[in-house]
């Protein structure tokens, strides 16, 4: 997993208010108190998992309810890192359409291919004629949970209403995600 997810989630320790809550997940996932993660650099999916965990039963959060506090810090970090990401889309849809594409390219940092495909392979998108984006979402994390919370604070960044149908989710046994994203209030686009 590329560090800027680890990042952003050290720095939500930080600002949750519970005294230590950085160093105590760090030593609970048997990495020293200083650690710090480089934003191009792949470190272990294992580790990345580890420290969701420890940070939900640190902070007393579910992992729905971590992922939400964590979405809004995502957001409003990689706001300030990477605003062009934000500048070039109009709105919500075009942000989401562009999800993968973003991926990709923080993966074209990485030597190895091997890696670089298995983060690309984790998302396919697919935009309908109505303007409906088709998200498949396919990875041993299973964290569509974020993916969820992530979609809903964009949307909320940009002012858009949002429908999403959960059609298939590993959660609950499918071979993989499918989400259906819907802009009641946007325009069709122009065929
Ligand atoms: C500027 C915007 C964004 C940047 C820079 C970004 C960057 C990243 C990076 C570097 C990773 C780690 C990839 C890996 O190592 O596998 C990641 C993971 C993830 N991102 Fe994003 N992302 C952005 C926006 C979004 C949005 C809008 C969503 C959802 C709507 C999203 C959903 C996810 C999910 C679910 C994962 C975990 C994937 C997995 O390992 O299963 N991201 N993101």
């Amino acid at each position: 997993m590329i560090g800027l997810i680890q990042h952003v989630l050290l720095n939500l320790l930080d600002d949750s208010g519970v005294p230590g809550a950085r160093a105590e997940v760090l030593r609970r996932v048997g990495l020293p108190e200083d650690t710090r993660f480089r934003l191009d650099t792949d470190y272990d999916d294992a580790q990345a998992d580890a420290l969701l965990d420890q940070a939900c039963a640190v902070l007393h959060l579910t992992r729905d309810q971590a992922f939400e506090a964590y979405a809004s810090a995502f957001v409003a970090d990689s706001r300030e890192r990477f605003p062009t990401f934000y500048a070039m889309s109009a709105d919500s849809r075009a942000f989401l359409a562009r999800q993968a594409a973003i991926h990709n390219v923080m993966a074209s940092g990485l030597r190895d291919p091997e890696r670089r495909r298995q983060i690309n392979d984790k998302f396919h998108i697919t935009p309908l004629d109505n303007g409906d984006l088709q998200v498949a979402y396919d990875s041993p994390r299973r964290w569509c949970g974020l993916y969820l919370a992530l979609a809903r604070e964009v949307a909320r960044f940009y002012g858009d209403r949002l429908e999403i149908t959960v059609a298939q989710c590993r959660q609950r046994g499918d071979g993989s995600c499918l989400f259906h994203l819907h802009w009641p209030e946007l325009p069709t686009p122009q065929q």
